[in-house]
């Protein structure tokens, strides 16, 4: 049988720093109300002119540095992205030019906060199925482009940054199992509304920016996640007891408490670094697993479980041994 485990990880997030209090200074809001609702106390925002696949090729240098693997090892490149730098190319294949890889497949995929899970079960997928042999998957935003910086309800929570993983071929997992879904009809609860194809309307400007009905996300959050963990770990026969780590998409801190609380695990087993990072979508997971990776908590033969809720609505969770 045929696995992929994970061999390296990285991160990248921006220089610059927004604080609660900068956000004060911008829209009705105070240091405190975002502390206590979400958790958040200071985000990364991209410099100007500083591009999501600016972020994705840091992230994804010291993925396969830390890796020990060569970039001509690479075979796959999988980006998950929002915020992509141009409609076309993919950001994976601005990426894979910057890396000086040519020829392997490479391609974004789109799942808002969930595209890291999704972006890591396709890779898993092609090398489970023989069609690579190693896989580098990055999640990568600069959400902050498509914020309103007049809508407090949105804008304290968002931030950029970008994870990265490299993946190979492995006889043994690795990757346990991957569990993806979607249900597009709450679309309109967390949604830009117009776009490329749509248009962009000419009078209600702010439609070119996410708008999120935060109450409704938050409870469809909270109880999908607990499904998600209970379905990844039936599919495992595995207890709650055997996670040694939870690594949740860090969107508020009272979500990844209620997913915790579920999994009857003490939040000392939970990675968090949403108060540090604010949401970054897709790089949130990848970017809290490489923390934890580099500073020591997370060891080899560890059992992960990641799992993340997002725009579409998108929800997906990914069981490892490390
Ligand atoms: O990445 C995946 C998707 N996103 C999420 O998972 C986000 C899910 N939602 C949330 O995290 C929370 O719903 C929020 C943090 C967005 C909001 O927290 P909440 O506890 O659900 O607050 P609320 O929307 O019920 O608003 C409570 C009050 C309202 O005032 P009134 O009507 O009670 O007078 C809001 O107008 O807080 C007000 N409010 C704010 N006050 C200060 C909303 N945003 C802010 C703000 N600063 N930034």
């Amino acid at each position: 049988m045929t696995y992929s485990r994970i061999v390296g990880t990285g991160s990248y997030l921006p220089e610059k720093v927004l604080s609660n209090d900068d956000l004060a200074q911008m829209v009705d809001t105070s240091d405190q109300w975002i502390r206590e609702r979400t958790g958040i106390h200071k985000r990364h925002i991209a410099a100007e002119g500083e591009t999501t696949c600016d972020l994705a090729e840091k992230a994804a240098r010291n993925a396969i540095e830390a890796s020990g693997k060569s970039i001509s090892d690479i075979d796959l490149i999988v980006v998950a992205t929002t915020t992509p730098d141009q409609v076309f190319p993919s950001t994976a294949c601005l990426l894979q030019s910057r890396l000086d890889i040519h020829g392997c497949a490479a391609f974004d995929v789109q799942a808002v906060c969930t595209g890291f899970v999704y972006a890591l079960a396709v890779a898993d997928n092609f090398i489970r199925a023989g069609s690579a042999r190693c896989a580098l998957v990055v999640g990568a935003e600069t959400f902050s482009r498509i914020l309103n910086w007049e809508d407090r309800g949105t804008c304290i929570l968002f931030g950029d940054g970008a994870g990265a993983v490299v993946i190979e071929q492995s006889e043994t997992p690795g990757i346990l199992s991957t569990h993806l879904h979607a249900d597009g009809d709450y679309a309109n609860l967390l949604h830009v509304p117009d776009g490329v194809s749509k248009g962009y309307d000419k009078v209600r400007q702010n439609a070119a920016f996410v708008e999120m009905k935060g109450n409704e996300v938050f409870k469809m959050a909270v109880n999908t996640l607990g499904r998600i963990v209970d379905e990844t770990l039936d599919k495992n026969g595995m207890q709650k007891s055997d996670v040694d780590w939870l690594i949740p998409h860090q969107a508020n801190i009272r979500i990844i408490q209620a997913t915790a609380r579920k999994l009857r695990m003490s939040m000392d087993q939970v990675v968090v670094t949403v108060h540090d990072h604010g949401n970054t979508s897709a790089a949130s997971v990848p970017l809290a697993l490489d923390v934890a990776v580099r500073d020591g908590r997370i060891k080899r033969g560890e059992t992960l479980l990641m799992e993340a809720f997002g725009g579409g609505f998108t929800w997906g969770s990914v069981l490892v041994r490390y």
